[in-house]
């Protein structure tokens, strides 16, 4: 059984069909990539999966439990975190007490919780951080927070919305190697990133999405080498180069 089962899931805004009948699995301890051009229908099948949105039509299942008609924290309750896009801390609240809001969950005696965050704080490189309200971080730093936020909830399964985007290169590199570690300690991971050389270097499958629909899955090198893939994604890149 995987750990995570979306099975057919649709879902419509107006006239747009932002995720068309999609279907992907993620194994306890796997790292799945999903990529697609911008509106591809990525986030939505997120906030499917987490509990944000309804969807349509079709099916979540984790450890073979329907997700159906669970709210957000009961999502996150069983196992799910998410971080954000848009990411959204309070700003004037502490970065440690940020990190709080997420471990009280689990953790209802406010040291014990302030401990949790303060561990997690540590994994991600935001202790020397942690008095600092969130407001003042650089966006490097806030990715982190994101990131801290939700391992703060102690999932399972970690659903990580491009928390690479407006990186330089070594501030990608140092989160390509925490999300390493993080899934080295046993949580799985599904990814959404427009960084390649991070997908590839991560992932253990890709499932590409273009228009809602999967157009293609598979390990990072069947995946580049897919002419679906190229011309759907990739292609962008390449038809620039050989633009006149
Ligand atoms: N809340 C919403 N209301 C209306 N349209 C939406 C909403 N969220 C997403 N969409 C539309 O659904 C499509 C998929 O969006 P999204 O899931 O954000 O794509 P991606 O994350 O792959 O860039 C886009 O056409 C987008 O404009
Ligand atoms: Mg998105």
């Amino acid at each position: 059984m995987s750990l995570l089962e979306v099975r057919g899931l649709s879902k419509r805004f107006g006239g747009v069909q932002a995720v068309a009948d999609l279907s992907f699995t993620v194994d306890e301890g796997d790292v799945v990539a999903l990529i697609g051009p911008n509106g591809a229908g990525k986030t939505t099948a997120f906030a499917c999966v987490a509990g944000f949105l309804a969807p349509d039509a079709g099916e979540v299942r984790f450890r073979g439990r329907a997700l159906r008609g669970l709210a957000p924290h009961a999502v996150n309750a069983l196992g799910i975190a998410r971080t954000f896009q848009i990411m959204r801390p309070f700003p004037r609240l502490s970065v440690v007490r940020n990190v709080m809001i997420a471990t009280l969950g689990r953790h209802p005696d406010p040291r014990e919780a302030e401990a949790r965050a303060r561990a997690v704080l540590d994994e991600v490189g935001l202790a020397a951080r942690a008095a600092v309200p969130a407001g003042a971080l650089t966006l490097a730093e806030r990715k982190r927070l994101e990131l801290a936020r939700a391992l703060g909830t102690e999932p399972a399964l970690l659903l990580l919305d491009e928390v690479m985007s407006g990186l330089t290169e070594t501030e990608t590199e140092r989160i390509v190697g925490l999300v390493g570690a993080i899934n080295r300690r046993g949580i799985a991971i599904l990814l959404i990133e427009h960084v390649m050389r991070a997908v590839m270097s991560l992932a253990r499958r890709i499932v590409v999405l273009d228009h809602g629909e999967r157009i293609a899955e598979g390990t990072p090198a069947e995946v580049a080498g897919d002419p679906r893939v190229i011309e759907a994604y990739l292609g962008e890149e390449h038809a620039g180069a050989a633009a006149p």
